[in-house]
């Protein structure tokens, strides 16, 4: 049986080709579904790309104001719906230019200079760098709301755990303040993975570089990026930043999940340490005792499509030789999903946090009392050692004593601060540089 044949469809390539591609195959090799996340990425890239071609002088005042005006026009047509991807043009950047032919006849000149590789991996650098943006912001934010927590239950005692057994008495301040700590870590480590994400492939083209004189920095200055590329061959092969910034979420996500089983566990009637906030709680259907922690117990399952996430990039990286191969492609999909995945979690966790609600008594109650328990205490002055009294004397730096934890609280809180003011910085730069490509 012949296999079923794609209606024929003109793209980039279909010239030497006599036969339609085989419908399943095309299906198989589509990336729409992921790429419809990518259009305003592929036209940002598009503008910048247009007016270093202007700038070189192969595209003329009147087509690049043409191309302008029409990529623009492409950019509202598809976010309105006015007109659809479709899926025998493959990707994003075929549809885009496609797109723009019904606006300009100059529309062909805009893929002088550059190829879809460079093209694909611009578009991700750019979507990976907005979303390392909005993970750092959320980590920022998340600690703060622990911070906040943690400096008004500096003093409250509770029971410290090694291989969950009772070990030392803390305080819930010092706790929290703990989770805190990773936050900043998953903020700066967001950071650091924004540094080196942002970063231009364009003007790489194939794989190559190109003939026509054109300067990718200044495609990158007009995109925001730090800088352009070293080599044209690691600029369209290389998915280090995908795998770097899926290797952040997984990390925050591991660190999710241990903040979510603990506000699952000592929410629990068992220990009743915590109340959480009820709009983050279900009931159940037929048992009406019951409070289910499903916020605080997504944020414990979530880590494994995060760390899933990594292993798939990774696992499609390796092995490939230079430079572009379609496997890249699959590296898609873990990447736009995962980025966005991690963000949505970090917010949820920062609204568990600012609507957790103590309940001293019952941390009280489960406190451990040495003093009483044991003989060898029977001289000592028995009330120092009362459990609520303990975490005082743990006064070396980063210790549970009260003071400390304040102090530790103060310096966190400053380094939020700076966090997210270096954050906000970067986000102005870029939504400067993105604004005056997308407007007129
Ligand atoms: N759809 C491709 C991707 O997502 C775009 C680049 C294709 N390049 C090529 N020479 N076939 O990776």
């Amino acid at each position: 049986m012949p296999a079923a044949r794609s209606p024929r469809v003109a793209n980039p390539w279909s010239g030497r080709f006599s036969e339609a591609p085989d419908q399943a195959f095309l299906a198989f090799s589509s990336s729409l579904a992921e790429d419809a996340r990518l259009v305003r990425e592929d036209v940002l890239g598009s503008l910048a790309h247009a007016a270093t071609l202007r700038d070189a002088g192969i595209l003329t005042a009147d087509e690049h104001r043409d191309i302008t005006i029409g990529l623009r026009a492409v950019l509202a047509d598809l976010e309105a719906g006015r007109a659809q991807l479709r899926e025998e043009l493959e990707d994003v950047h075929m549809n885009v230019e496609t797109l723009l032919g019904k606006y300009t006849a100059a529309a062909g000149k805009l893929h002088t200079a550059r190829s879809r590789n460079d093209q694909v991996a611009l578009d991700l650098r750019l979507f990976a760098r907005r979303h390392l943006l909005a993970l750092a912001e959320a980590e920022c934010a998340l600690a703060d709301a622990l911070l906040a927590k943690a400096a008004q239950h500096a003093d409250l005692a509770m029971p410290g755990y090694t291989h969950l057994q009772p070990a030392q008495p803390i305080t819930l301040g010092h706790a929290l303040h703990a989770h805190a700590e990773r936050a900043l870590r998953d903020a700066e480590r967001a950071l650091d993975a924004f540094a080196r994400a942002n970063v231009s492939p364009l003007g790489a083209a194939a794989l190559a570089g190109t003939s026509y004189p054109i300067d990718p920095r200044a495609t990158a200055t007009r995109l925001a990026f730090d800088r352009a590329f070293e080599n044209s061959l690691d600029a369209v092969s290389d998915r280090d930043f995908a795998a770097e910034a899926l290797s952040v979420c997984a990390i925050a996500a591991v660190h999710l999940s241990g903040f979510g089983e603990e506000l699952t566990l000592f929410s629990s009637p068992a220990y009743g340490f915590l109340r959480l906030p009820e709009p983050l709680t279900t009931g159940s259907s037929i048992m009406p005792q019951k409070r289910n922690p499903d916020a605080a117990e997504l944020l414990r399952g979530r880590a494994g499509r995060s760390m899933g996430a990594l292993i798939a990039v990774l696992g499609t990286l390796k092995g490939l030789p230079l430079a572009y191969n379609r496997d890249l492609q699959e590296a898609k999909a873990p990447l736009l999903n995962g980025l966005p995945y991690c963000v949505e979690g970090v917010r949820i966790a920062r609204a568990l946090a600012s609507g957790i609600e103590p309940v001293p008594e019952r941390m009280r109650a489960a406190l451990l009392d040495l003093a009483r328990k044991h003989p060898a205490f029977i001289d000592i002055d028995v009330a120092a050692f009362a459990p609520d009294r303990v975490p005082a004397r743990k006064t070396t730096p980063g210790g549970a004593a009260p003071d400390r934890v304040r102090e530790a609280v103060k310096a966190a809180q400053r380094r939020a601060k700076e966090l997210a003011s270096t954050v906000r910085a970067h986000a102005q730069r870029i939504e400067a540089a993105e604004r005056a490509l997308l407007q007129a």
